[in-house]
């Protein structure tokens, strides 16, 4: 794993942009994985910035998405589908028919788990996920105790990840119950991944993914298996990594 540190949260974006930025140049039909939640938002200023420069052109790459809730369409403004259309599909050229996220509005999870499945891998497979983490070591959806052989599927969120979640709708009780993930498989079949991480509140648990024992309870470690992986955290994000193993650092500050 290649961990980079970035001062800020700023910083944090900009690198994890040019990472994203370069994937897409190298190759401009790249199959991008991509999440939601707060760490991913600066990375989608920064390249749609880049967009209006004329420094990056989307228009021959693909997205699939990690999750989504169940009972949740693009239609809600809570849902995961309308978060990508307002923070970064609409200010950039991807074609409306190359970005997919999983339908939570079909309520059918067999059918909507395979469909998504035969997306991703009629596509090819993903050429670089993007990452966040959450504070129980969750990635895309997969809550502690997830198996780390599934693809895409239906799970129950856990209550912390609820709790976490709520600061985006009025009360805990409107946070849906249930979500649309990508599996283990579908993100570790992923060519590389770009985990990034912001905030005193995720250092613990990206000591823990990063030199943890591989276990379904922290999904997150599994990535230690993956053979390209880069971590771009902020100073903050990664200050228990830095007090225990300073070293595991690229690019550390004198
Ligand atoms: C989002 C996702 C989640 C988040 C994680 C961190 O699509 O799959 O795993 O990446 O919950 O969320 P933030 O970035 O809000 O701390």
């Amino acid at each position: 794993m290649k961990i980079i540190y970035a001062k800020d949260y700023e910083s944090m974006s900009r690198n994890a942009a040019n990472i994203i930025s370069a994937q897409v140049i190298i190759n401009p039909k790249s199959v991008l994985g991509l999440a939601t939640g707060s760490s991913p938002l600066g990375v989608y200023k920064q390249l749609i910035d880049w967009y209006n420069k004329g420094d990056i052109d989307f228009s021959s790459a693909y997205s699939v998405n990690l999750d989504e809730y169940v009972g949740l369409d693009s239609s809600s403004d809570q849902s995961y589908a309308y978060f990508m259309e307002q923070n970064f599909f609409k200010y950039i050229n991807f074609q409306k028919d190359h970005t997919f996220v999983p339908n939570g509005k079909n309520l059918d999870a067999q059918n909507e788990c395979a469909r998504y499945n035969k997306i991703i891998s009629d596509l090819g497979g993903i050429d670089l996920q993007l990452l966040g983490i959450g504070h129980n070591g969750h990635i895309g959806f997969n809550e502690p105790g997830a198996a780390f052989e599934k693809e895409t599927h239906q799970i129950q969120l856990a209550p912390d990840t609820i709790e976490a979640n709520a600061r985006f709708f009025e009360k805990s009780e409107d946070v849906p119950q249930k979500a649309y993930t990508m599996g283990i498989k579908n993100i570790m079949n992923a060519k590389k991944i770009l985990v990034i991480a912001s905030g005193l509140a995720k250092a613990d648990i990206l000591y823990e993914a990063v030199f943890g024992a591989i276990r379904p309870s922290v999904p997150a470690t599994i990535l230690q298996l993956h053979n390209d992986v880069t971590i771009v955290a902020d100073a903050d994000a990664l200050s228990t990594i830095i007090a225990k193993v300073p070293n595991a650092i690229e690019r550390l500050p004198k």
